[in-house]
């Protein structure tokens, strides 16, 4: 099933990148532009960066490539994907259209559980191929990083055939990957009537055999009237907790169930969707360190008006990430930059918090803030090449991918 893709055949990406315009942030918080700049990559690291004029002498000789005065970025991290299922629902597009609600889709036998039953008759080989064309979309333009969650196979073993997909995705196409067990994420038919049941079997069987496995990276629920209650979520973040796996939540998309504050106490890496988001909520995440992730995809697919508080949570200083949510149903989206451009213009993010919410922010939502989301000595040379002079265009464009160059994991994409 990796027929036509070989790591191998990427050029390593090593040695002296010069005429960089390194844009702001790039180097870290608030870090101003540099306008000219240089990149060492040494056996798939960063060695070094800086401006040119200071590269060290040892450098010197080292192999040269230019940079051709591109703006430079580090790799984009997105960091809420459901990015492997079966099928697709443009059907439910359509009865949206015709003024059904997400709610009432879903009630309706919609939703979720129709991604459930294409994803549970989908061979891992199928969901393998299906995730591919996505996958690609999204590194082409500059995805370094990307969380996969699992969720749409909510037994043992259709969860465990996503997880294993996602992680085949990370060795195959060489991209840093951290999957999510998101088995309560809808209740699958046959517990209809039992969903504390079916929290058990989450709790008992799925998460430890998975996590014994080596497929659980981090931990979510889906808390909401449709969705799990709040003791539920409660139940499956101790099992999390009791196994050492972070957490993260879908939390207050459509109504306020007080689950941010919950998962804060549990010390959770994020909080995502949060458009119903209350002022304690904000208050605990911030207390905690939890990152705020923003998916103006699913606001916009939803036609949703209640927008996430975002001047509380910057007034709060409550880090904001901004990723894609590709899914199904939700949030069919695979371009990053279209989300920036839409947390923009939708939520009223500035640029450079948008740009911090798709690199650094984005990396803390996952775990990653030491080696992804930034250029730093000591982090996997993941750097993206954009053929542009401002770094608004990275907001700006809409509908268009750059031509950007990529270097992911030390080599040069070509994907
Ligand atoms: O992030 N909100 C729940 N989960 C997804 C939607 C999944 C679906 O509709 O298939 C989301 O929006
Ligand atoms: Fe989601």
């Amino acid at each position: 099933m990796t027929d036509g893709f070989n790591l191998a055949a990427m050029p390593s990406a090593d040695g002296v990148w010069h005429h960089l315009h390194l844009a702001p942030e790039a180097l870290g918080a608030g870090t101003p532009a540099l306008p000219d700049g240089a990149i060492v990559v040494a056996q798939g690291a960063i060695a070094w960066v800086g401006a040119h004029t200071d590269l060290p002498d040892a450098y010197r000789p080292l192999p040269s490539h230019d940079g051709q005065g591109a703006l430079v970025t580090p790799g984009l991290v997105d960091c809420h994907t459901h990015l492997v299922y079966g099928g697709q629902r443009a059907n439910e597009f359509a009865m949206r259209l015709a003024g059904a609600s997400y709610e009432e889709v879903a009630r309706a036998g919609g939703g979720i559980v129709s991604s459930v039953k294409a994803t549970r008759q989908a061979s891992e080989e199928a969901l393998f191929d299906a995730a591919v064309p996505r996958l690609q979309a999204l590194l082409a333009e500059g995805v370094c990083a990307i969380e996969i969650k699992s969720g749409y196979g909510l037994s043992l073993a259709h969860e465990r055939k996503q997880l294993r997909v996602a992680r085949r995705l990370g060795e195959v196409f060489g991209v840093t990957v951290r999957t999510t067990f998101l088995g309560a994420h809808a209740l699958p038919p046959e517990y209809a009537g039992r969903s504390d049941d079916y929290i058990r079997l989450v709790c008992e069987e799925m998460m430890p055999a998975l996590a014994a496995e080596g497929l659980v990276d981090a931990v979510d629920v889906f808390c909401e009237t449709i969705g799990f209650t709040l003791a539920q979520t409660e139940q499956v973040f101790q099992a999390a907790q009791a196994l050492g796996l972070p957490v993260k939540l879908h939390a207050e998309q459509l109504s306020d169930m007080g689950g941010s504050a919950l998962a804060a106490r549990f010390g959770a890496l994020s909080c995502d969707h949060i458009e119903h988001l209350s002022a304690e909520g904000i208050a605990a995440m911030r207390q905690a360190g939890t990152v705020a992730v923003l998916l103006p995809g699913a606001y916009f697919t939803l036609r949703d008006t209640h927008l996430p508080p975002i001047a509380d949570l910057r007034a709060a200083g409550v880090p904001m990430a901004v990723s894609t949510d590709h899914n199904p149903g939700t949030s069919p989206a695979l371009s990053l930059l279209l989300m920036v451009n839409m947390a923009c213009t939708l939520f009223r993010l500035t640029v450079p918090e948008a740009l911090a919410g798709v690199t650094r922010h984005a990396a803390q939502a996952l775990g990653l803030q030491a080696t992804h989301g930034r250029i730093s000595a000591g982090c996997p040379a993941n750097f993206v090449l954009w053929p542009l002079g401002d770094v608004a265009e990275l907001a700006y464009w809409l509908g268009q991918r750059p031509a950007c160059s990529v270097v992911r994991q030390g080599r040069l994409a070509v994907d």
